[in-house]
């Protein structure tokens, strides 16, 4: 499992840095968990944005993330993805992470496979780039400058500046949120197809209900700083939106989310 062979990253309470276990040895929490998170908190001037949050998302594991716009979603995920370390609480995540915003981020100035490199540690080799391009649709633009992208295209490369790190958790925020809806489609399908052929564990949030119950295992509702409800989606893949399964599992999270489905 591929949580057996990288160590994780903790933040204990009150600590402002990441620390890691000193053997490198994985801690015995995370063999059963891609993710532990415990009384998380984080405040915003005295405000609890998150507050005493509980999470666990088993290796492998496909979980989506609800909840309405300021709920603390992103604020949770800069967190796991190491990039907020103002916090109280318990994080457990593997060391080889990756994180893909709504806005792909590329440096214009350099070309997209280059892009794909950044901030890999050492020398890595183009072949890297050129492989996880390979692996997303991608390498006939893998010499493109990133302003020639379409959005589909820049947000595929954004996926494989995530999947060049081969991560055991794959942290997506609103990745597919400004693609039209026939290449958001396109990608949401294309994320399935990664997620089952790598493996990793995969928090995607999203604002889409129906994006959630389509790729997700599990699909949370944050809500008042915690996790105020979870829904396990026991349906086979490829997953059929006419199925009344499915659509009974929409409407109880629409419901969860204060949104009125019936017109
Ligand atoms: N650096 C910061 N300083 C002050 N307040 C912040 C900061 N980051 C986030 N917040 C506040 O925390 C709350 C949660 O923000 P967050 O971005 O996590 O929400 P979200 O659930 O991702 O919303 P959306 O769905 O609109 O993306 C918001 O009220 C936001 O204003
Ligand atoms: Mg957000």
């Amino acid at each position: 499992m591929a949580t057996d062979v990288h160590g994780p990253v903790t933040l204990q309470k009150g600590a402002t840095a990441q620390q890691t276990t000193a053997t490198g040895r994985p801690h015995p929490t995370t063999r059963a968990s891609a993710v532990r998170v415990q009384g998380l908190t984080r405040s915003f001037d005295g405000r609890a944005v998150i507050d005493d949050l509980q999470l666990d998302v088993r290796p492998g594991e496909f979980v989506a993330l609800l909840g309405r716009s300021g709920c603390g979603k992103s604020t949770l995920l800069r967190i796991l993805a190491g990039l907020d370390r103002d916090i109280e609480g318990t994080v457990l995540v593997p060391r080889r992470k990756a994180v893909a915003f709504q806005a792909p981020r590329l440096m214009p100035w350099k070309k997209v496979w280059r892009n794909v490199l950044l901030g890999l540690p050492g020398k890595p080799e183009r072949a890297a780039a050129e492989q996880a391009l390979t692996e997303v649709g991608l390498t006939h633009r893998a010499n493109a400058w990133p302003k020639t992208l379409s959005g589909g295209e820049a947000q595929r490369a954004s996926l494989a500046r995530a999947l060049v790190r081969e991560p055991d958790l794959l942290l997506l925020d609103e990745p597919f949120g400004a693609l039209d809806a026939l290449t958001r489609i396109k990608a949401q399908r294309l994320v399935g197809e990664l997620w089952r052929r790598r493996g990793c564990a995969v928090l995607l949030v999203t604002h889409d209900v129906e994006e959630a119950v389509l790729l997700a295992d599990r699909v949370l509702v944050m809500d008042g700083g915690v996790i105020a409800y979870e829904t396990q989606v026991d349906l086979d893949r490829p997953r059929d939106i006419a199925d009344p399964r499915f659509a009974e599992l929409r409407a109880g999270l629409l419901e969860r989310l204060g949104v009125d489905t019936v017109a």
